[in-house]
């Protein structure tokens, strides 16, 4: 097992990471001193995989394990569904030591996060992420949050859970686009944060694809080690923790830009690309190490072109509209792979030019529509 620690002003916190770990979660509750009872938030695909697993290791240690459900989908991450479980908590008697364990990917993770932070003002978490993401990126920070009218994650507050307990073996279930979407954020953090990192799966990519349990636990914990030195230097994300944006403004602007048939992880492929593309056009980054990036991000089978795309729509969706075309906008770039700098000097007229090339090449997303 690997446990990386998180150190807050507030609280300190440890991530687990090891195969077979939801059959120790009701130990982990001991161990922080909980008794009695928890509480399961899941939604109805990991509930069929994995709840009973994680119900009965809560149960071997006395633990009453009552289960709530949300259907699948990031439309129930709403305040409309956090009132729902606000009632459902209230029905099940959770008290103000009641421990609720959001067992699911980043959308469980974000509303049940939010609702622990929010009922009796707050009621202990426990994050049990099962996609991939989310053991990387989502259930460690503390940023939890819902959705609200046309925005997402506008409604939400910083929350640090008491646990996090990645459990690397319930990644074998997961579709292949998810995967795709974890290991898109593993290779972020090798370019921004970690070259030994970008090196280290550079050269074992297929036991990163295949999800070696070994490896994968490797690399998890690297990755979480990454994001939580970054928290912890910046807890309220009000400088440095910008830079895990790398590759996210054009992402989102090309996933909006598809109404979602690009998924997440190509998205911030595409982005990530573009940003390395802006930085060697800027004379900040070696062309050999632009190269580099492109070339994992295929291997790993992540596209890195717009092809078919409106790129007037995804400077649009960037909030880059013609007014400012002339002006400058901020940008996180790279000087080379593990160092990023934020830049408020990009012209727009370069992210254009640079969108122009990426539509250029030759695969095309349009194809991946759901
Ligand atoms: N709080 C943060 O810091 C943060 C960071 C990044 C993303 N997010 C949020 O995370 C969400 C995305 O998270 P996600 O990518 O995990 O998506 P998700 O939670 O929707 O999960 C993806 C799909 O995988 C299924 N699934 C989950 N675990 C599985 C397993 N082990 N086997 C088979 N299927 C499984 C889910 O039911 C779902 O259909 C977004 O809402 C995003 O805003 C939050
Ligand atoms: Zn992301």
């Amino acid at each position: 097992m690997q446990t990386v620690k998180v150190k807050l002003t507030q609280q300190d916190y440890d991530i687990h990471i090891a195969s077979g770990l939801l059959g120790q979660v009701g130990k982990s509750l001991v161990e922080l001193g909980f008794k009695s009872k928890g509480i399961i938030i899941t939604n109805p695909v990991v509930k069929n995989l994995y709840l009973k697993k994680c119900k009965e290791s809560l149960e071997e240690e006395g633990f009453s394990a009552d289960f709530i459900e949300v259907p699948d989908g990031e439309e129930y991450k709403s305040l409309e569904w956090a009132g729902k479980l606000y009632n459902e908590l209230a029905s099940l008697k959770a008290e103000r030591m009641t421990p609720i364990l959001a067992l699911g990917g980043g959308v469980i993770g974000d509303l049940a996060g939010f609702v622990a932070a929010t009922y009796m003002r707050g009621v202990p978490l426990f994050q049990i992420p099962t996609t991939l993401l989310a053991q990387v990126d989502s259930s460690i920070g503390g940023k939890t949050a819902v959705n609200h009218g046309q925005l997402k994650n506008n409604v939400g507050t910083f929350y640090q859970p008491k646990r996090v307990l990645a459990d690397v073996s319930v990644l074998k279930t997961l579709p292949v686009s998810q995967v795709g979407n974890g290991i898109a954020e593993i290779i972020k953090y090798g370019v921004i944060r970690d070259k030994e990192l970008f090196q280290l799966i550079e050269s074992n990519l297929t036991a990163l694809t295949s999800l070696d349990e070994e490896f994968t636990e490797e690399v998890i914990s690297r990755c979480t080690a990454i994001k939580a030195e970054i928290v912890e230097k910046d807890e309220k994300d009000l400088g440095l923790r910008n830079i895990l944006n790398y590759g996210h403004t054009t992402g989102h602007a090309i996933e909006t830009v598809s109404e979602f048939g690009v998924s997440h992880g190509q998205g911030v492929a595409i982005g990530m690309v573009a940003a390395a593309m802006i930085s060697q056009r800027m004379g900040v980054l070696a062309a050999a190490e632009l190269n580099k990036i492109k070339s994992i991000l295929v291997k790993a089978g992540l596209p890195i072109n717009i092809g078919g795309l409106d790129i007037a729509k995804i400077l649009q969706a960037m909030k880059y509209d013609k007014k400012n075309a002339g002006g400058k906008v901020k940008f996180v770039l790279l000087k080379t792979i593990g160092e990023v700098f934020i830049s408020d000097n990009v012209n727009v007229s370069m992210v254009e030019q640079v969108l122009k090339e990426l539509y250029e090449e030759t695969q095309d997303l349009r194809h991946n529509r759901r």
